[in-house]
C-alpha cells in the first residue's frame, strides 16, 4: 500500500473573475521510505501539489488516500489532527518564532499536543542534537545562521516523529554550503530513520538528492525521472498502522 496516493487531483483558485488551475488532473504515488523532489518553473503549481499532499489545503476534485484513508474530503480539525500526528513541515523562510530560542521554538509542537514539560525539554535537545545544534539551545533565531535556523526548523518538524517531511524550497534562503548540510540531514533521515521526504526545489543539485524528480509543467506532471533504485532508499522503521483513523 502506498503511503500517499493522489488521484486526478486538481485545485483551482478563483479570486474575482479570474480563476486559475493551479493543479491539473495530477496523479502521484510516495511509498513509504521514499525521497521525491518536485521541480518546475515559477506557478507551475509545486507549492499547491506540496500543500494538499501535507493536508493544509484540499483539492477541488480528485482523491487522495494517506495511508490507506480517504483524506481529500475530511474537515479541517481532521486535517489538522493527520497533520499533527503525520507530517513535519521545513520551508523555505524557517517559520520561527523570534522571541523564542531554539529549544523553545523546536517544542511548541509538543505543547500543541499536551507534552509535559520535563519530557517537551528531553525531546526538543535530542531533536537539535541530531540536527547538530546541541551548542545552541537557547540562542534566539536572529543569533543563528541561515543554515542553523533552518536546522532548527527541521528539528521542530522532528521532535513530533513525523513519518512524513514536506519541505518548500528548503535551501532556497541558503547558500549552498548550507544548502548541502541540510540535504545531508535529510539524507540521514530518509535512509536510517525511513522518513519519506517530499520536497520542492528550484536546484539541481539539491534536488538530485532524492530517489527520484517530479517535473511539473503547468499544473501537470510533465515527466518523472528516476535517479536510484528504491531499495537504496528502504526505510528500516517500521510503518505505524492506523496512523490515520
Ligand atoms: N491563494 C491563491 N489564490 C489564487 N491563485 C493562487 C493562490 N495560490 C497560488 N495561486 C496560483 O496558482 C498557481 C500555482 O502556484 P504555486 O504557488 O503552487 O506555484 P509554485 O510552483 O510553487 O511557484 P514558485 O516556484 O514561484 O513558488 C500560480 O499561478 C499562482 O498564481
Ligand atoms: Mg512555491
Amino acid at each position: 500500500m502506498p503511503l500517499i496516493e493522489l488521484n486526478k487531483i486538481s485545485r483551482q483558485y478563483r479570486s474575482g473573475q479570474i480563476k486559475v488551475d493551479a493543479l491539473k488532473g495530477i496523479n502521484l504515488t510516495v511509498e513509504k521510505g521514499d525521497f521525491v523532489s518536485i521541480m518546475g518553473p515559477s506557478g507551475s503549481g509545486k507549492s499547491t501539489l506540496l500543500n494538499i499532499i501535507g493536508c493544509l489545503d484540499k483539492p477541488s476534485t480528485g482523491t487522495y488516500i494517506l495511508a490507506g484513508r480517504r483524506v481529500e474530503k475530511l474537515a479541517d480539525n481532521r486535517l489538522a489532527d493527520i497533520r499533527n500526528r503525520f507530517m513535519g513541515f521545513v520551508f523555505q523562510s524557517f517559520n520561527l518564532l523570534p522571541q523564542l530560542d531554539a529549544q523553545a521554538n523546536v517544542e511548541l509542537p509538543l505543547i500543541y499536543r499536551g507534552v509535559g514539560g520535563r519530557e517537551r525539554r528531553r525531546r526538543a535537545v535530542k531533536a537539535l542534537e541530531s540536527v547538530g545544534l546541541a551548542e545552541r539551545l537557547h540562542h534566539k533565531p536572529a543569533q543563528l545562521s541561515g543554515g542553523e535556523q533552518q536546522r532548527v526548523a527541521i528539528a521542530r518538524a522532528l521532535v513530533g516523529e513525523p513519518e512524513v517531511i514536506l519541505a518548500d524550497e528548503p535551501t532556497g534562503a541558503l547558500d549552498s554550503h548550507s544548502g548541502r548540510s541540510i540535504m545531508a540531514i535529510f539524507q540521514r533521515l530518509n535512509r536510517e530513520e525511513g522518513i519519506t521526504i517530499v520536497q520542492v526545489t528550484h536546484e539541481e543539485y539539491i534536488a538530485r538528492n532524492g530517489v527520484r524528480i517530479i517535473y511539473l509543467l503547468d499544473g501537470a506532471v510533465e515527466r518523472e525521472e528516476i535517479l536510484k533504485t528504491s531499495d537504496q532508499a528502504r526505510p528500516r522503521k517500521q510503518l505505524v498502522p492506523n496512523m490515520v483513523s
